[in-house]
């Protein structure tokens, strides 16, 4: 049985999502514990609600961003994950966090990547005229929002968007497209070859 060890910063609705799934199709895990940078994420009370264990590590207490991360990397390690799940988890991780857990952690980012790295995904494909967005998993590395791409979702840009519309649409999706990625990661389906990931059985990787 896999640890899966998820890391929000606020609503948590991926993280939902994930421990729904895990539960509802069986898979050979357990969520072992829910981590927040923020006491206030709201996400907490789910997972508490779920018996899951929750951790609180608030980062504006620490003086530096390595030794926030040495205690965020402290507390992972003593729930033995074997997959680091960042959803929404709003923080960067330094190169020395990210080395360490590499290859077991992943991330899910409101845009069809290598398109929009950073914030405000939405407004930006909204006045690039794109006709399509999404949200696209993959695999942390130390670059932010790079690494190597697991799946993809899109969704239409449609006239009269808001931000917070298109975003809206992506997150629904999100939903799917998330649980499906951490799922092929906790069964061992994917294969990376020179940075490009792979489903063992052919799957579709377009959500
Ligand atoms: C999601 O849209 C996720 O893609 C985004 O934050 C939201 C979290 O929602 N993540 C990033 O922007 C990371 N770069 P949630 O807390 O309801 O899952």
């Amino acid at each position: 049985m896999k640890n899966i060890v998820i890391l929000i910063s606020g609503q948590g609705s991926n993280m939902e999502a994930i421990v729904r799934a895990c539960a509802s199709e069986g898979w050979d895990a357990r969520i072992a514990a829910v981590l927040s940078n923020r006491a206030a994420a709201p996400g907490l009370a789910f997972a508490s609600e779920q018996g899951i264990a929750t951790v609180v590590i608030e980062h504006t207490a620490f003086d530096s961003r390595a030794a926030f991360d040495a205690e965020l990397a402290r507390t992972l390690e003593s729930f033995a994950p074997d997959v680091v799940v960042l959803a929404g988890f709003m923080r960067i991780l330094g190169d020395a966090f990210v080395r360490r857990f590499e290859g077991r952690m992943v991330n899910v980012h409101p845009s069809l990547l290598p398109a929009f790295t950073g914030l405000h995904t939405h407004q930006r494909a909204i006045e690039a005229g794109c006709k399509l967005a999404g949200a696209t998993v993959h695999f942390v590395t130390p670059t932010v929002d790079h690494g190597p791409i697991i799946a993809q979702a899109v969704v239409p840009v449609l006239p009269g968007d808001t931000p917070q519309v298109l975003g809206a649409r992506v997150l629904a999706r999100e939903h799917v497209l998330y649980p499906r990625a951490v799922g092929w990661v906790v069964a061992g389906m994917l294969r990376l070859n020179d940075g490009v990931v792979t489903h063992a059985q052919g799957e579709s990787q377009l959500i």
